[in-house]
């Protein structure tokens, strides 16, 4: 298949930070490699088989080590591989020099990007002309269907300037070529299947976010762990003693609040959901309004995809001091916007802390409000994206395999995929469990066995 015009980025081939750091790049993505044994089974039967074989494929993810084996496994597969940003601060200007110095990956991210470099990096991606696309919160895939829709006016001006270039021929075949996509995160899944609501999806993708390989155990043990890292490491409180309150109880939420209580801290819950909620405090947390926690909290964390979540009036409740972060896919869950408008700042007061002065009272917002366990933190452990990375690469085979089979919907991940990868992680941890009896088999399919 061809590309369409290539984007006017400075090199088309990749936009990265210090190729010269490709070496520290290389020495930590074989690092992450180590924890990632799923990962490395599939990429020798990729290399074996080529399922994707000469497939140009372009993923809009979180730079990270993990991703960069990721990425490393898709090409092993045959696939032609570009790859930019999903958050304009989680690039690892290592990982990215490494991949595009020894692997030829051509790669579009650089940590701490502006709006326009972060734009004309997604453009570097849809002008690569894919195949299948990789999102992690659907930005590939919402802009491809702006262009497709005519809706040029939704487009971020990079994009925008871009297509304007570009023939209505080689608009529609930007999304002709596209066999399908798939998706990583919560909220681009949400936002896919509203778009599937709509009837305006114009091509197949897979909710890889949905499996149960991925979200059970990313989103809850990798996003817990990280993201009470990146306060850590951010801030260096002592979490004993001190009152965090997480703001939604989702697998990300619940994942956070195990780890900061097991850090000593004192755990509020708030939630929408009263399921959720119930949960939450069955799981012994206190659970209550925002609105009430705004003034007994001393560290805010929302983690629930929404938006606003921490409005500019719950600051304004909030005690001197108080610390606010964000570990949901936008940072519109907190109301920075708002925040600027009334406040005084922001002053850096160390890397990742900017304070605030509201009513007289210190406000400090870490990384921005932007995914604080990848904007101060290296995102999830490697342990963990094995099994979100081996979902990603097997629904990529799935859907180039079977081609022009699936609806214009959002699909799951087929189950022996999932059970698969728990398969493949289990024996990687050197877990064996019980089979089934025949007996035990044939019990649990009867219904006529009584006590
Ligand atoms: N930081 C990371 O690395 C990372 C990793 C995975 C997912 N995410 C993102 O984290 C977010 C949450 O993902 P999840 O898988 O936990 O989703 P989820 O749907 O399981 O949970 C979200 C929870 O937030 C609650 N909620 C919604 N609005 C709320 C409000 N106003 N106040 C309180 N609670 C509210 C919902 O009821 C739900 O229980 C998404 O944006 C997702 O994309 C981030």
């Amino acid at each position: 298949m061809t590309s369409v015009k290539p984007p006017s980025v400075k090199d088309t081939s990749h936009d990265v930070k210090d190729l010269s750091l490709a070496d520290e790049g290389r020495r930590r993505t074989e690092w992450a490699e180590g924890f990632m044994p799923v990962l490395r089974q599939i990429r020798q039967r990729f290399a074996a088989e080529r399922p994707l074989d000469g497939r140009k494929l372009s993923a809009c993810l979180h730079v990270t080590t993990e991703t960069a084996n990721l990425a490393i496994t898709l090409q092993a597969g045959g696939a032609d591989v570009a790859l930019c940003a999903s958050n304009p601060l989680s690039t690892q200007d290592d990982v990215a020099a490494h991949l595009v110095q020894d692997h030829g990956i051509k790669v579009f991210a650089i940590k701490g990007e502006d709006h326009e470099a972060y734009y004309s990096h997604i453009r570097a991606c849809l002008a690569h002309g894919p195949e299948i696309t990789m999102d992690d919160g659907a930005d590939l895939v919402g802009a491809m269907h702006m262009i497709a829709l005519e809706r040029l006016d939704d487009l971020e001006l990079p994009v925008r300037k871009w297509v304007e270039t570009l023939s209505a021929d080689e608009r529609k075949h930007l999304l002709a070529n596209v066999i399908g996509s798939t998706e990583e995160t919560t909220t681009g899944v949400i936002r896919l299947r509203a778009m599937a609501e709509e009837r305006v999806l114009q091509f197949p993708v897979i909710a890889v976010n949905d499996s149960q390989t991925k979200h059970f155990f990313d989103n809850r043990y990798g996003t817990g762990q990280s993201t009470l890292d990146g306060i850590l490491r951010a801030t260096n409180i002592l979490m004993a003693g001190t009152t965090v309150v997480v703001c939604g109880y989702g697998w990300c939420g619940r994942g956070f609040a195990l780890r900061a209580r097991g850090a000593g801290a004192d755990v509020i819950v708030t939630e929408v959901d009263p399921l959720r909620a119930l949960e939450a405090r069955m799981d012994g947390y206190r659970v209550m309004p925002i609105a009430q926690a705004a003034a007994v909290g001393d560290v805010f964390v929302t983690l629930t995809g929404n938006t606003h979540v921490v409005s500019v009036d719950h600051m304004r409740l909030m005690k001197d001091g108080a610390i606010i972060a964000n570990s949901g896919h936008f940072n519109v869950e907190l109301a920075l916007d708002g925040l600027a408008k009334v406040a005084a700042g922001p002053k850096r007061v160390r890397e990742f802390v900017e304070e605030w002065v509201l009513d007289g009272k210190r406000i400090y917002v870490l990384g921005e409000g932007r995914l604080i366990n990848l904007a101060a933190a290296e995102g999830h452990p490697a342990s963990v994206m094995d099994m979100s990375f081996a979902n990603q690469a097997l629904a990529a085979e799935h859907l180039a395999r079977h081609a022009g089979t699936f609806s214009k919907a959002v699909h799951r991940v087929p189950d022996e995929i999932d059970r698969d990868v728990a398969r493949l992680k289990l024996a990687a941890l050197g877990v064996e469990i019980d089979r089934l009896t025949d007996e035990q088999e044939q019990y649990l399919a009867s219904w006529d066995e009584g006590t």
